[in-house]
C-alpha cells in the first residue's frame, strides 16, 4: 500500500508522546480514542471521547468527559511486567492505516531477565457498527517458553487531567465477559461498556471483579512455536442512544461473540472504502501533500457525526482535551465546506445541531437585551454560552485573564448563516433550508437588527465593542468582518424570506406569524442593512480592519524572526491590542468568503497590506489555510503553497507544539479547502460549478469527487490541462 495512506512513527520519544497519541487517534464518528499505549505509561493522555457526553466543570461550564479506558491490556512475562521503559526496547513501530482505520503497534521487547518477544497490538473503532471497538494482541516469544499473563480491563477511574466525571453504577465479570456501567456525576449520562474476549482454547481466564475496574486475566503457556493471541471486542452504549444501555451492551457483546476479529474488521473496512471513494483527494507530487490531504480528511472522517444531529465537531475534534470539546465557528466556516461538498448528510447533521440549539441562542440574545437568536461563541450540550470567562494567564498561571470572546465575539451568528447558505447552494436541499435553515437565518437576522447601534452624527448603523476574527484586538468598534457579515446576513434573510414565500407559501405564513415578520418589517431591515457602516478604504482599496486600526503602531515582524512564541505572548495581551499585528486572517478571511464580490486588485491590495502584519507562525492555526486560499485566488502560487505547507505541518509535525491537546480541526478543514477551492480552483456560481486551477508548479495532478445538487462530480486538474496564472 502507498505510504501516503499511513502514518508511521518509529521508536519511542517521550517528548513527542502526546503529539503521537493525538495524530494516531482512531474513531468512527461516534467516539474517538487517542493512540495511547494499551499498557500503563506515565505521562500519556489516554482518552476516549464520545460525541455529546458532556459533564459539568467549574469555570468552563462543561466538557467532554473522558470515558473509562476500554483499551487497557497489562502484560506479564512470569513475574516481569511489559513496560517499554523497563527492560530493553529493540524496536517499536506505530502505524496508522488511514485507509482501513486501524492502528497497530509492533514492539520488539526484551525483559530485564532476557525474555524477548515481538508484541503486536491492533485496534479499530468499527465504521460499520458504531457501538463496536476491537483490539487484538499477539505475542510471539523469540527465545523463551513460559507463562504469559494478560489482564484486559475497563478502567472506571477515568479522569479529565485529574478531574473525575464518573460514578460507578455497576459491573459484572463472568466467564470471558465483563461489563462496566458508569454515570457522569452532574449530567447523569450513562455509559455502559462490555467486553468479550477471544482466546486460545488452552488459555485459562480468571475473573477479577475489582471495584470500578472489571478485569479478565488470561493465562497461557507460550513458546516460540506457540504464539499468544487475544481479541477484545468491546461495545459501548450511552443513555443518549438507549433507554437501557447495560441491557443493550449485554445483547451486543452476545451478538458479536460469534464474529471473528477478521469479520468485524472486514465490515468496517468496507465502510471506510465507501467513504474514501467519495472523500479522497489524489495529489500527484513529490512532497508531503498527499499525506497531508489524507491525514486531514481522515481526522474529519473519524470525528464526523454520521447519525446524530444533536452533536457537532469541537475545535479539537474528539482527539484531545483542548477547548474541552466546545464547538466554535471552526465547524461552520472551516469544516463544513468539506462535509457540504462530499458528505452532505453529515453537513445536514452539523447544521441541525445548531437548529436544535436555537433555544440556547434565543436565551443568549434575551439575556443581552436583544431580539432573535444569538449563537454562543462556544457551544456544547445545551447550546447556551460556555466560553470560560476567566482562564489562567499563559505566562503566569497563578494570574487569571478575562476572556471576552463569549461576551463580544458575535460574528458566529452570521457564520452559521453563511454555512447554511453554502450547504443549500451546493446540495439544493430546499426542504432542509425551508424547515431548519430559515428559522436560523431569520432569528439570526432579528438579532443583528436589534444589535445595530445608530450613530446620529454620521447617520449610519454601527456595531461597537466587538472582537472580530483577529482576536489580538478586542473591544473594537466596527470590525469590518462583523459589520459586513451582519449586513450580508440581514440581506440573506430578506431574500430567503421571499424565496420561502414562493417555495412553501403555507409554511411561510406559519413561520412569519410565529416570528412576527411581515413585508413592512423586511423593508425596514433592508433599509437598515443599507445603512450599516463598512469602514473606510484607502484609495488602493485597502479596507480598515476596524475603526482606528490605521492609526495603530506598525511593527515589523521580520525583527522577530526565529521566535518561538506568538507576538501576543511577546508583547502581552494589552500591548498587542495596540499594534498592527493580527492573530489570524480577518479582512483576508472576508475577502475569501466573498471572493466573487471583490475585484481581484482589491483582494490583492488587502492581502499585501494585512498578510505581512499577521502572526503566521504562532498566531491562530486558522490563519495559514485562509492565506493560502487568497494567495491562490490572486495567483501567488508560491505563497499559497507555503501557507498550505504551514497548515499541513501544524498537526502532522507539531510545528506549534500544542498538538498534544488535540487536532486543529479548523486547520484540517481549511486544508481541504486550500486544495479544492485554492489549487484546483473549484467555484460554484449561479450556473453550476467550474474550475480555475492554480496548481503549484511541482504538482502534476489533483483529482477528487464531490456532490453537486445530489450528483457525483469528478474533478481532475493537471499542469497539461492548463492553470490560471
Ligand atoms: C482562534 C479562534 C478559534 C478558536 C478555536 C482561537 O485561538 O482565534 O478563531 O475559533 O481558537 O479553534
Amino acid at each position: 500500500m502507498n505510504s501516503s495512506w499511513e502514518i508511521v512513527v518509529n521508536g519511542f520519544d517521550r517528548e513527542k508522546m502526546n503529539h503521537t497519541e493525538t495524530i494516531l487517534t482512531i474513531g468512527n464518528g461516534y467516539l474517538c480514542t487517542r493512540g495511547s499505549f494499551a499498557e500503563k505509561m506515565e505521562g500519556q493522555n489516554v482518552a476516549t471521547f464520545m460525541h455529546g457526553v458532556y459533564d459539568d466543570i467549574p469555570v468552563s461550564f462543561t466538557e467532554l468527559a473522558n470515558i473509562p479506558n476500554w483499551t487497557a491490556l497489562q502484560i506479564e512475562f512470569g513475574d516481569e511486567s511489559f513496560r517499554i521503559t523497563e527492560g530493553k526496547l529493540h524496536n517499536m513501530e506505530q502505524r496508522l492505516d488511514m485507509h482501513a482505520g486501524v492502528l497497530s503497534r509492533t514492539v520488539d521487547f526484551e525483559t530485564s531477565s532476557g525474555k524477548r518477544a515481538i508484541i503486536r497490538f491492533s485496534r479499530f473503532a468499527s465504521m460499520a457498527q458504531r457501538y463496536l471497538c476491537a483490539q487484538k494482541l499477539e505475542i510471539q516469544p523469540i527465545n523463551f517458553s513460559g507463562t504469559v499473563k494478560v489482564v484486559a480491563s475497563f478502567d472506571g477511574q477515568a479522569d479529565n487531567l485529574g478531574l473525575i466525571h464518573w460514578n460507578v453504577c455497576g459491573q459484572v465479570v463472568e466467564a470471558n465477559r465483563a461489563i462496566l456501567h458508569v454515570k457522569t456525576r452532574k449530567t447523569n449520562v450513562d455509559v455502559a461498556m462490555g467486553m468479550i474476549l477471544g482466546t486460545d482454547p488452552e488459555a485459562t481466564i480468571e475473573q477479577w471483579n475489582l471495584e470500578g475496574h472489571p478485569s479478565l486475566c488470561v493465562v497461557q503457556d507460550v513458546s516460540p512455536e506457540r504464539v499468544f493471541v487475544l481479541t477484545k471486542k468491546v461495545n459501548i452504549v450511552t443513555s443518549r442512544d438507549s433507554t437501557d444501555p447495560v441491557l443493550s451492551v449485554n445483547q451486543m457483546i452476545g451478538d458479536c461473540s460469534g464474529q471473528s476479529w477478521e469479520e468485524l474488521l472486514t465490515s468496517s473496512v468496507a465502510v471506510w472504502e465507501r467513504l474514501w471513494h467519495d472523500c479522497d483527494i489524489e495529489i500527484d507530487s513529490e512532497d508531503d501533500a498527499q499525506l497531508i490531504a489524507r491525514f486531514s480528511i481522515y481526522h474529519l472522517l473519524i470525528a464526523a457525526p454520521y447519525s446524530d444531529e444533536q452533536v457537532s465537531i469541537g475545535a479539537k475534534t474528539l482527539s484531545g482535551y483542548g477547548y474541552r470539546g466546545h464547538v466554535f465557528w471552526d465547524t461552520e466556516i472551516f469544516m463544513l465546506p468539506f462535509f457540504s461538498f462530499v458528505l452532505p448528510d453529515v453537513a445536514s447533521n452539523l447544521l441541525s445541531y445548531r437548529y436544535h440549539r436555537l433555544a440556547g441562542a434565543r436565551k443568549k440574545a434575551q439575556l443581552n437585551g436583544f431580539d432573535g437568536a444569538q449563537f454562543p461563541w462556544e457551544s456544547a450540550g445545551t447550546g447556551e454560552e460556555v466560553t470560560p470567562t476567566w482562564v489562567p494567564h499563559f505566562a503566569d498561571p497563578t494570574k487569571l485573564v478575562r476572556i471576552w470572546t463569549g461576551d463580544i465575539q458575535i460574528h458566529i451568528t452570521a457564520d452559521i448563516a453563511y454555512a447554511l447558505h453554502m450547504y443549500w447552494k451546493v446540495t439544493g436541499d430546499d426542504a432542509f433550508m425551508a424547515k431548519r435553515g430559515l428559522p436560523i437565518i431569520l432569528e439570526g437576522a432579528q438579532f443583528w437588527v436589534s444589535r445595530l447601534e445608530w450613530n446620529a452624527t454620521e447617520s449610519r448603523y454601527e456595531i461597537r465593542d466587538v472582537i472580530g476574527p483577529d482576536e489580538n484586538h478586542d473591544h473594537v468598534d466596527n470590525n469590518t468582518f462583523t459589520n459586513f457579515m451582519a449586513q450580508w446576513h440581514i440581506r440573506l434573510a430578506i431574500s430567503m424570506a421571499q424565496w420561502m414565500a414562493v417555495y412553501d407559501h403555507e409554511g411561510w405564513k406559519r413561520l412569519s406569524a410565529r416570528l412576527n415578520i411581515n413585508e413592512q418589517l423586511l423593508t425596514s431591515w433592508s433599509e437598515k442593512a443599507d445603512m450599516i457602516y463598512i469602514p473606510q478604504a484607502l484609495p488602493n482599496g485597502v479596507i480598515e480592519q476596524c475603526s482606528g486600526f490605521f492609526e495603530m503602531e506598525q511593527v515589523d515582524l521580520s525583527h522577530y524572526a526565529g521566535r518561538t512564541r506568538s507576538i501576543q505572548e511577546i508583547f502581552g495581551i494589552e500591548e498587542a491590542a495596540k499594534i498592527q499585528v493580527l492573530k489570524q486572517a480577518d479582512i483576508v478571511m472576508l475577502m475569501y468568503l466573498f471572493r466573487e464580490l471583490f475585484p481581484k486588485d482589491v483582494i490583492q491590495a488587502n492581502y499585501d497590506y494585512y498578510s505581512p502584519k499577521t502572526d503566521h507562525e504562532f498566531g491562530s492555526s486558522l490563519g495559514p489555510a485562509m492565506h493560502s486560499l487568497v494567495a491562490s485566488w490572486i495567483g501567488r502560487k508560491e505563497e499559497a503553497y507555503e501557507h498550505f505547507m504551514r497548515a499541513g505541518q501544524a498537526d502532522l509535525f507539531d510545528i506549534r507544539g500544542n498538538v498534544g491537546d488535540g487536532i486543529h480541526a479548523a486547520s484540517i478543514g481549511g486544508i481541504w479547502q486550500t486544495i479544492v477551492f485554492g489549487f484546483a480552483g473549484l467555484i460554484i456560481d449561479e450556473i453550476g460549478w467550474n474550475v480555475h486551477p492554480k496548481l503549484p508548479g511541482h504538482w502534476k495532478r489533483i483529482s477528487f469527487h464531490f456532490y453537486y445538487q445530489g450528483q457525483r462530480q469528478h474533478v481532475e486538474v493537471t499542469q497539461e490541462g492548463g492553470t490560471d496564472d
